[in-house]
């Protein structure tokens, strides 16, 4: 039994973007495909455990990235597909993770503000506009747009269902899917 290498799906957006959503989904399409080793790597689980001691500015966020990317590369080495959603919002930081771990595929969460700002799942837009917190990305608080990502989304064009199935038949054009 030959053991399929795990690859990395990288999920980056601004905060209510979707990124969440749809990488639970895709973790249970993904076992439908045959896919059945696979970690979901959120944000906010991670702020609570192994970045639990980092801050916001930019180079907490970059240490997140570099620590998030190398433990994508123990779990693919292990044959496990990583799942990650993480806003992420520095180019160079995000291109030295996707450097790091070859195959990774790089998907862009997009919506326009004025849709987020409508969401706000967490009420956190609302509380960074009344000053509340800093350094929210978005805000107060830069998002660089990736220049060359696998993907794009428009989750405010695109059902979540619909997002996790142009992931999907991505994958499936790469050949990352074992064949049915
Ligand atoms: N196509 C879509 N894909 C994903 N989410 C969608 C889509 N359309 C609407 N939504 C809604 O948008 C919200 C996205 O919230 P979610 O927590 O997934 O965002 P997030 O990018 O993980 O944010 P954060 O960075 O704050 O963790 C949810 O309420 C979800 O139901
Ligand atoms: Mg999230």
């Amino acid at each position: 039994l030959s053991r399929t290498p795990g690859s990395t799906i990288w999920l980056t957006g601004l905060p209510g973007s979707g990124k969440t959503t749809i990488a639970r989904l895709l973790a249970v399409a993904l076992r439908d495909r045959g896919i059945t080793e696979v970690e979901v790597l959120d944000g906010d689980a991670l702020r609570a455990g192994l970045s639990a001691d980092l801050g916001f500015d930019r180079a907490g966020r970059d240490e997140q990235v570099r620590r998030v990317a190398y433990v994508c590369e123990l779990l693919n080495r292990h044959g496990v597909t990583a799942v990650v959603s993480l806003v992420s919002p520095y180019e160079r930081a995000r291109e030295q993770a996707r450097a790091r771990s070859a195959g990774m595929i790089l998907v862009h969460v997009d919506c326009p503000l004025p849709v987020l700002l409508k969401r706000d799942p967490k009420g956190l837009y609302r509380k960074a506009l009344a000053g509340e917190i800093e350094h929210f990305t978005g805000i107060d608080d830069p998002y660089e747009l990736p220049e060359r990502p696998d993907l794009r989304l428009r989750t405010d064009e695109q059902r979540p269902d619909e997002c996790v199935e142009a992931v999907i038949g991505l994958l499936d054009e790469r050949g990352y899917l074992p064949s049915e």
